[in-house]
């Protein structure tokens, strides 16, 4: 090869070579910045799962906060409404659906005064006022539900942020209707307290001349044995007394605190008893009212005083037959329901004064049903009354008589009644034990 193209090869070569090595260098860097952008993703790869976690971790811990605050609302016994500045509702508790009757789904995002309507518009006004005057407000007022009215109690605040800026108004409202009817009790028992005082005194003072009035009455009855006008007239003055006399009798057995003797007994027997004093003023007044009774047949036995029971059931006879002009029927009921529960229901026996913890088994219901003129709604409220009557001749203590009988066994009393066709009473006792 000459020496000219021998040179030119060489030359070839190292070029060559430098461009290999170059190519070497540029791999080496490629591969190294290679391996720094693989760190790169695999650190922020990390960076981010880190924050997901976090994310997830802050996401939960919110509806655990949600369902944390929403539970508190929903076992608050008291409805809780809260409103946006235009009025929509964003809260609506479970109480609050109870007390309202309406469903949250329907009510949430809707205008307050929309869901609640005109009728209930003194309770709105409440919200009203507070968004307006940025006050709370607290106040009673009737609810209308459905088909009854409820009384509340409200209290109204303005929901503010923490620069002062009003962000809504909340109520928290409770149904007070049980308040009022411990309270209509308590009324009832001081009245009965009250009056039991003064007419055992009253009574007192009457029963002394009431036996000298009868004393003489008898006297003049005897002289004018011979003129039937006149020893009719004194009949009249001794039939009077004695019904005085069975007035203040009535008066004094209500006014002393009951004493119950109980003892084991059989309802059916009692009903008996109580129907055979029935039956004699059947007998000599009323002969067109049929009694049915529906007793099961086998027996059914509670503790109980057979006296005040029975006294208890006559009272309910009598006006049963009372309220049926001339003729009618009365039908008596006894059925027993023993409950399901593997533990007892306890309930307070008065005894001797003391209220004993008593356990019950179940519950034996009597019905007395008449086909007589029923009670109206008014009447309804004050039947219970003492010395509450609409007859010429009652003292108007029947009930309160029977009621406290009732009470003193644990038991209680139901009406139900509609005017012109009838009542029924249904009485409520307590089942023992050994029955
Ligand atoms: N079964 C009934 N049907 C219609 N009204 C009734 C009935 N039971 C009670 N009432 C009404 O309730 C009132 C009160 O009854 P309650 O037995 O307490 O007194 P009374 O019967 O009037 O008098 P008494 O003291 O003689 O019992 C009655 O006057 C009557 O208006
Ligand atoms: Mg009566």
């Amino acid at each position: 090869m000459p020496e000219k193209l021998l040179q030119e090869e060489k030359t070839k070569i190292d070029l060559l070579a430098i461009a290999f090595h170059n190519f070497n260098q540029a791999t080496q860097s490629l591969e190294e910045s290679y391996q720094t952008l693989k760190d790169e993703i695999a650190h922020l790869n990390k960076k981010l799962a880190e924050t997901n976690r976090e994310l997830t971790r802050k996401v939960e811990e919110l509806s655990r906060i949600h369902s944390y605050l929403s539970n508190i609302l929903d076992s608050m016994m008291e409805g809780l409404i809260a409103i946006n500045p235009q009025g929509k509702i964003s809260i609506f508790n479970r109480a609050a659906q109870e007390i309202t009757s309406q469903p949250r789904e329907k009510v949430l995002g809707s205008s307050y005064q929309k869901v609640f309507g005109d009728k209930n518009r003194a309770f709105t006004h409440l919200l009203k006022k507070t968004l307006e005057d940025r006050k709370p407000l607290m106040a009673e007022r009737k609810f209308y539900r459905e088909n009854e009215v409820v009384p509340l109690e409200i209290a109204t605040n303005p929901i503010k942020r923490k620069d002062r800026e009003i962000e809504g108004a909340l109520a928290v409202f409770r149904d007070i209707s049980a308040i009022r009817k411990l309270q209509e009790e308590i009324q009832h028992k001081q009245r009965l307290a009250m009056l039991g005082q003064m007419a055992a005194s009253v009574a007192h003072e009457i029963r002394n001349p009431l036996s000298a009035i009868e004393g003489f009455a008898l006297l003049l009855k005897d002289t004018f044995r011979e003129d039937t006008k006149k020893s009719q007239w004194a009949n009249n003055i001794v039939k009077g007394t004695r019904n005085l006399n069975n007035l203040v009798s009535n008066l004094l057995n209500f006014a002393r605190p009951l004493k119950v003797n109980f003892q084991q007994i059989q309802i059916k027997e009692i009903i008996e008893n109580s129907l055979s004093f029935a039956f004699q003023r059947i007998g000599e007044e009323k002969l067109n009212i049929q009694i049915k009774k529906e007793i099961p047949t086998q027996p059914i036995k509670i503790i109980a005083d057979p006296e005040l029971l029975e006294q208890a059931f006559l009272n309910l006879i009598l006006n049963a037959i009372q309220s049926m002009a001339n003729e009618g029927k009365l039908t008596i009921s006894v059925d027993k329901q023993v409950y399901l529960h593997p533990s007892p229901h306890e309930f307070f026996r008065e005894w001797e004064g003391d209220y004993i913890l008593t356990k019950s088994y179940g519950e034996v219901h009597i019905r007395f049903s008449d086909t007589g003129c029923g009670i109206s709604k008014e009447e309804m409220k004050k039947i219970f009354h003492p010395f509450y009557t609409t007859k010429a001749k009652g003292c108007g203590l029947g009930l309160t008589i029977t009621q406290r009988i009732i009470q003193s066994h644990g038991g209680g009393i139901k009406v139900e009644s509609k005017e012109g066709k009838g009542t029924t009473f249904t009485i409520y006792l307590p089942l023992d034990e050994i029955t």
